[in-house]
């Protein structure tokens, strides 16, 4: 299967993306043609410091590296090195309806969020996501629930346009984890972790041990003292048990069972010494690629270089079927 996803370098990575998205990215370059990229345009769509941005998306590229993207199996370059990603947006925004566009959750919440700033790239955001799919023909997108909207959009989308143009794209089709799709915030399990809610959210790749212990210590949990998995009625530690099912491989049923009459604090404890470790080889990775950013650098434009021919060969098609020369 052809598979693409990308991230926006907005600050730390943290394990929601990991656990929702790139472990999955990890595991799928083993068997499949896979392309994954930072997705520095999108991230222009919200309030940010221009002379912050080319480190945030070095830091980007180093969390993808550490977290085990393999740039031998996988294409890995940043957005922007591509034109033909705008280039495609242009076209697909004269098929896409605005309806679909403002109907779209997150642009909902980020105009809510970014009154002062509700500019046209937020409203287009999802359109530009399209192009950064159908450029590459993808069939598979690894993402959080989170994405799920913004690629049944993409799928309309190309299916309109080879319904006006005839076919180029194929339909894409959001690929989720079995648990994990929506990891929620720490400090607040009825919300998505997210960098937005701040810093109290969510442990980063690469949180030192002090701060994992005083993070996990003081998650939000729910009354009662029986570790069971039940989003509803308590979701704060359902949250804590698909953690820890997805750092130690366990099954959550075994968790349960482990837990069972050990209590809230005896469960943390030992969820911050599983994140401790598992979160330590990260951490050194990550020491190790800071102090080689020139080939941090070398590996995007080498990825750059090998999506650039796919870029252009469906661009070439696109226009010729829109009567483009
Ligand atoms: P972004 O940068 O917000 O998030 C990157 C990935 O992490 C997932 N994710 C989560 N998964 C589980 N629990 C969470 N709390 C959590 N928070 C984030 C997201 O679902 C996502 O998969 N628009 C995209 C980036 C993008 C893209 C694309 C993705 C641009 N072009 C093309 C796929 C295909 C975004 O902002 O992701």
């Amino acid at each position: 299967m052809k598979i693409l996803s990308g991230i926006q370098p907005t600050g730390s990575i943290h394990i929601g993306n990991y656990l929702g998205a790139i472990k999955q990215w990890v595991e799928l370059q083993e068997k499949n043609e896979c392309i994954f990229f930072i997705a520095d345009l999108h991230s222009l769509t919200i309030p940010y410091k221009p002379e912050e941005l080319a480190k945030n998306i070095i830091e980007a590229a180093i969390a993808h590296l550490a977290a085990g993207i393999d740039p031998q199996k996988s294409i890995f370059f940043v957005q922007s090195d591509i034109k033909e990603h705008t280039e495609l947006c242009w076209l697909l925004n004269t098929v896409c309806p605005v309806g679909e566009l403002q109907r779209m959750t997150q642009y909902k919440e980020k105009t809510k969020q970014f009154k002062k700033n509700i500019n046209a790239g937020l409203l287009v955001y999802p359109v530009l996501q399209a192009a950064d799919i159908l450029l590459y023909k993808a069939e598979g997108v690894p993402v959080g629930k989170d994405q799920v909207q913004h690629i049944e959009l993409a799928r309309t989308i190309a299916r309109k346009f080879n319904q006006r143009f005839g076919k180029v794209f194929p339909e894409p089709k959001a690929l989720l984890p079995k648990i994990g799709a929506k990891i929620m915030a720490l400090d607040n399990p009825k919300q998505k972790m997210s960098k937005s809610l701040g810093p109290q959210s969510y442990i980063s790749l690469f949180e030192d041990s002090k701060e994992i212990k005083k993070k996990i210590m003081s998650a939000v949990t729910d009354t009662g003292k029986v570790i069971k998995y039940n989003p509803n009625r308590k979701p704060g530690i359902s949250n804590l048990l698909t953690i820890y099912s997805l750092f130690s491989e366990k099954p959550i049923k075994e968790l349960e069972k482990k837990f069972k009459d050990k209590g809230y604090a005896y469960f943390k404890k030992s969820l911050t010494q599983l994140l401790i470790d598992s979160l330590e080889p990260f951490r050194k990775k990550r020491k190790e690629l800071l102090s080689r950013e020139v080939f941090v650098k070398e590996t995007l434009k080498v990825g750059a270089k090998r999506a650039q021919p796919i870029a252009e060969s469906t661009i070439h098609e696109t226009r010729a079927k829109m009567g483009l020369a």
